[in-house]
């Protein structure tokens, strides 16, 4: 379980103070597929940042298992939202999943497998030798979910994954996501400025405010666990639950006098 109590983040550079964070609480149970959504700048990806240990927090704190976490958690793999950034232009994909699995000292055979096993999940095999630069947005996005997912993380967070790519491929990413939650039992933490996606995919939704940011509310989505982009998104409680996400972010706005 991962549990986010009372996180406050400051960032201070000289004199210059920024409140990213002010308070936030919610948990995330073991096997949960949860959205955090929240305008750009709200600090989705600073909270990100303290939850997978590679920033300390002003104030507060976060559990994972009920462990504080003071530097990245084992069985923790996180999606960040730049993917250009994230692969190594130098290495054929192969070697970019295999990486994380070699530091976790892997062994050799092993390796193979989950290589081939996650590439294969993610609509990539054929793919092993090709460079990053060599692949579309989508492709490369999807070895950086490939990567994460060969690593068999208990805990997966993402950070705006789709932001990048195009409309078409970011449904067929969606439903990936929400194929391979269903199939690895994996706790997922997904994080998103668009509100229909944080309905479509979630169990879940936490909703920011902007900042200072605090956690405006919670929804839990009803949806059946069968989604699909055509039929879920034009349900009538699809649209209602979407509403109501919109609803707590304007009123959200208002509070903070935006
Ligand atoms: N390293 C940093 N130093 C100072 N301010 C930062 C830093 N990183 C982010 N911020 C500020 O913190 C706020 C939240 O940023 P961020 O977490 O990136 O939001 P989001 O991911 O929701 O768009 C923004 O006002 C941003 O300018
Ligand atoms: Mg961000």
């Amino acid at each position: 379980m991962l549990e986010v109590k009372g996180l406050r983040k400051v960032y201070r550079s000289g004199s210059r103070e920024v409140e990213a964070l002010r308070d936030l609480t919610f948990t995330v149970e073991n096997g949960e597929l949860v959205c955090l959504v929240g305008p750009s700048g709200c600090g989705k990806t600073t909270l990100l940042r303290c939850v997978s240990g590679l920033l300390d927090p002003t104030a507060g704190d976060v559990r994972v298992n009920g462990q504080a976490v003071d530097g990245p958690p084992k069985g923790m793999a996180v999606v960040f939202q730049e993917y250009g950034r994230s692969l190594f232009p130098w290495m054929t994909v192969r070697d970019n999943v295999e990486l994380p699995l070699k530091q976790k000292k892997v062994d050799k055979k092993r390796r193979a497998e989950l290589v081939a096993e996650s590439l294969d999940a993610v609509g990539l095999s054929g793919s092993e030798s090709a460079y990053p630069w060599q692949l579309s947005g989508g492709m490369q996005q999807r070895v950086a979910i490939a990567r994460a997912v060969a690593y068999e993380p208990q805990t997966l967070l993402m950070d705006e994954p789709f932001a990048a790519v195009d409309a078409q491929t970011r449904a067929d990413l969606e439903d990936l996501v929400r194929q391979l939650w269903k199939r690895l039992g994996v706790t997922i933490l997904f994080v998103t400025h668009d509100i229909d996606e944080s309905v479509y995919l979630g169990q879940r939704v936490v909703m920011l405010s902007s900042s200072p940011t605090v956690v405006q509310d919670e929804l839990i989505i009803d949806l059946p666990a069968e989604r699909d982009q055509l039929t879920t998104r034009a349900a009538p409680r699809f649209i209602e639950l979407r509403t109501r996400v919109y609803e707590q972010i304007q009123a959200a706005k208002k509070n903070t006098g935006k």
